[in-house]
């Protein structure tokens, strides 16, 4: 058993996490994508399986190797990405969503290799689904917890996150600080909460980060089962 002292007890409980870019086709050679190496929502899968939770990761493209003991579910568009979660929503406990998702995807994909022609070349992009806005809006038990990459009014749109995607927390970051970047380690973030209240936490490894907010969920979920 994987339970350790010293952190959440949830076993009997199901952890949804999703983690990485999306992938959205041109054609098949190219794509529209985020920046997203996976790194943060691997360790809050790896720190998930220590509580005893059933975790289950959707995870877009990304050179990372699925932790022990998590159920990978891999994806690549955010199409895809919306109806792994979905699926596994109803049961879930505590959903984290951790992705990078594309806001937007190429209107008409090709499946042959376009060729390029000189000069300027357009593509059309459609918007695609906001994933944590639907879990938000049909949301029953669970607990939600967003992310927010911002490089500007960090609180300010966190919280307005927060409050317009129905989640419980926003674990926000600004990517533009060091130590807090993509690819990195370590992450620099703070973690906003329904009631208002916030906590900053200082510069930690991407590990201490994913068990912070696992103890936050718990938490979370201790309130919502009162
Ligand atoms: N998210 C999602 N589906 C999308 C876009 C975002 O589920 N199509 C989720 C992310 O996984 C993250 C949270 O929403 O947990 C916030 O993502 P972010 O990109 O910071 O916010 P957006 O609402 O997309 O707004 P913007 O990119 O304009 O800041
Ligand atoms: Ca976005």
């Amino acid at each position: 058993h994987f339970f350790q002292k010293g952190r959440p007890d949830f076993s009997g409980k199901k952890i949804v996490i999703t983690a990485g870019p999306t992938r959205e086709k041109i054609d098949p050679v190219r794509y529209i994508t985020n920046h997203s190496t996976g790194k943060m929502g691997y360790a809050i899968a790896e720190e998930a399986v220590k509580t005893g939770a059933d975790v289950i990761l959707i995870s877009g493209p990304v050179s990372l190797k699925a932790p022990t003991g998590v159920k990978p579910i891999y994806v690549e568009s955010a199409e895809e990405m919306y109806q792994a979660v979905l699926s596994e929503y109803e049961e879930a406990d505590i959903v984290i969503k951790t992705a990078a998702v594309a806001d937007y995807r190429p209107k008409v994909s090709f499946d042959y290799k376009v060729k390029k022609q000189p000069g300027e070349q357009q593509i059309e992009l459609e918007r695609t689904k906001d994933i944590l806005l639907e879990l938000g809006r049909i949301k029953q038990n669970q607990i939600l917890i967003g992310f927010a990459a911002e490089t500007d009014h960090i609180a300010e749109y966190a919280q307005k996150k927060l409050l317009k995607k129905n989640a419980d927390m926003i674990v926000a970051n600004n990517v533009k600080t060091e130590g807090a970047g993509f690819g990195t380690d370590t992450n620099i973030v703070t973690l906003f909460k329904r009631d208002g209240t916030f906590i900053e936490l200082p510069i930690m490894t991407k590990h201490a980060v994913a068990a912070k907010i696992l103890d936050e969920a718990s938490l979370l979920l201790r309130d919502e089962t009162k």
